[in-house]
């Protein structure tokens, strides 16, 4: 029986993550979210309406689980207050305690998002399409070891004077290369004294707290953002985000060890999606794409950009199953091909006359690759509101076991619907794997 698992996004993203973590969170005690920011939206249907969450993992929503903020994300604390805020006013986080965030994740500051927006402007066509969040610029700075933790909010003396320190450099680029007008130390060290009066009670050391819930037997769900594809190292570079979205990040994110991971769930849409720019080899589904990107939503949680829509991909999935280590795949929104004739899968790709089967996280690579595909029977069957394998219409088992054959793992849940009750388990990490 696994007590810690990892949850990871096969593809680019938008897997459908925010819903499968809701529906486990209800077997956990704890859910800990370990990289990236306010990049990522969860959208989760439940009987009081629809949440976005952007940083929060989204078990917050089932009143007595603890939800950790890991020290492998970037915080802007405007968002989180905001979201903590809109959490309270529902009725939401009504114990504070069961709120921790780790006291060295690293800040976003204002400067990182107006640099954000202004390095994809001076790109020009080669922008990577990001949320403009101030992403990449608060890792880089992570990185650059200049970064403000949230242990920083703690000290008014230390805060100041890194901010100070960070503005001599960040005011000369900004004015020298970008001709903005940069920022005063006193304007943002006010607003983040500010932001530390609301968040310091949530600040804390979360991998001493994770280590001790280990040792105690408690069942811990790790959260993953973005997908497998997006990820800095394994994605498709430089098309990608600021951080690793593979499953390892899951112990450097949180600060358990690797040993501690006990399986890994990777998320799949049924067919593909990709907001921003980048190599997309089963893009172009005609009118079917855009009929699809409205039946599915397909529209960024986080930017509200229209998602770019393909079909699935085996070559991709196959390639996230490795560097994750995945061990199950659930299946999301299958409904949204209910009414497809015929539905393509892609075996492998063609490149320079020969056949690829490997994944090319190379980006010019994978931008000459030309999908080739093996069409399934559609099952032109509602499939809203089935809960069980056995009710699904026989070409939904086929195209389910097809991909299951060609990714090389066991799909252990299906997603039908966007509500908390639209799935079909198959296998409860928690209980069965
Ligand atoms: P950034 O993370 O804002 O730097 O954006 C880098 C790339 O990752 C862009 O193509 C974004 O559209 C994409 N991206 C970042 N977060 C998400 C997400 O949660 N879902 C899907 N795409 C994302």
């Amino acid at each position: 029986m696994a007590k810690n698992v990892v949850i990871v996004g096969v593809q680019w993203g938008d897997e459908g993550k925010g819903k499968v973590v809701d529906i486990l969170s209800e077997h956990t005690d704890i859910v800990v979210r370990y990289q990236g920011g306010n990049n990522a939206g969860h959208t989760v249907i439940i009987d009081h309406g629809k949440f976005i969450l952007h940083l929060i993992p989204s078990g917050i929503l089932h009143g007595n689980k603890i939800c950790v903020i890991g020290n492998g994300t970037v915080l802007d604390p405007l968002v989180l207050i905001e979201e903590i805020d809109t959490l309270k006013k529902s009725g939401y986080l009504r114990d504070d305690s069961h709120l921790l965030i780790s006291n060295e994740a690293h800040l976003i500051m204002p400067y990182h998002k107006k640099l954000d927006l202004l390095k994809e402007r001076v790109k020009g066509n080669l922008k990577i399409g990001t949320t403009g969040r101030g992403i990449g610029p608060a890792y880089e700075d992570k990185v650059a070891r200049n970064g403000l933790r949230c242990k920083d909010l703690l000290n008014e003396e230390v805060l100041r004077q890194k901010i100070k320190t960070n503005l001599i450099e960040k005011n000369h680029i900004l004015k020298n290369i970008y001709h903005d007008h940069g920022f005063e130390v006193h304007e943002i060290y006010y607003k983040y004294t500010e932001y530390a009066e609301r968040l310091k009670s949530y600040i804390t050391d979360t991998s001493t707290f994770l280590n001790n819930a280990i040792d105690e037997g408690k069942n811990i769900l790790f959260e993953g953002a973005q997908g497998t594809l997006l990820d800095i190292d394994h994605g498709t570079y430089p098309y990608v985000t600021s951080s690793n979205a593979v499953a390892g990040e899951a112990a450097t994110g949180s600060g358990i060890g690797p040993t501690k991971i006990d399986t890994v769930v990777g998320i799949a849409k049924a067919y593909l999606t990709r907001v921003g720019e980048g190599p997309f080899p089963t893009e172009g589904m005609g009118e079917e794409g855009d009929r699809l990107r409205e039946q599915g939503g397909e529209f960024g949680a986080t930017t509200g950009r229209p998602r770019r829509c393909g079909w699935f991909d085996s070559v991709a999935a196959r390639y996230a199953v490795k560097v994750n280590g995945i061990e199950g795949l659930v299946l999301t929104k299958l409904d949204v091909l209910d009414e497809l004739d015929k539905i393509p899968i892609c075996t492998a790709y063609e490149y320079n006359g020969g056949r690829l089967e490997i994944f090319p996280s190379d980006n010019f690579i994978l931008g000459d690759c030309e999908p080739i595909y093996e069409f399934m029977d559609g099952w032109k069957t509602d499939t809203k509101g089935i809960t069980t394998f056995d009710e699904l219409p026989q070409n939904a088992k086929a195209y389910i076991g097809r991909i299951e054959e060609l990714v090389g793992v066991n799909v252990i849940m299906i997603s039908v619907g966007a509500s908390r009750k639209a799935a079909i388990m198959i296998k409860n990490p928690f209980i069965d794997m």
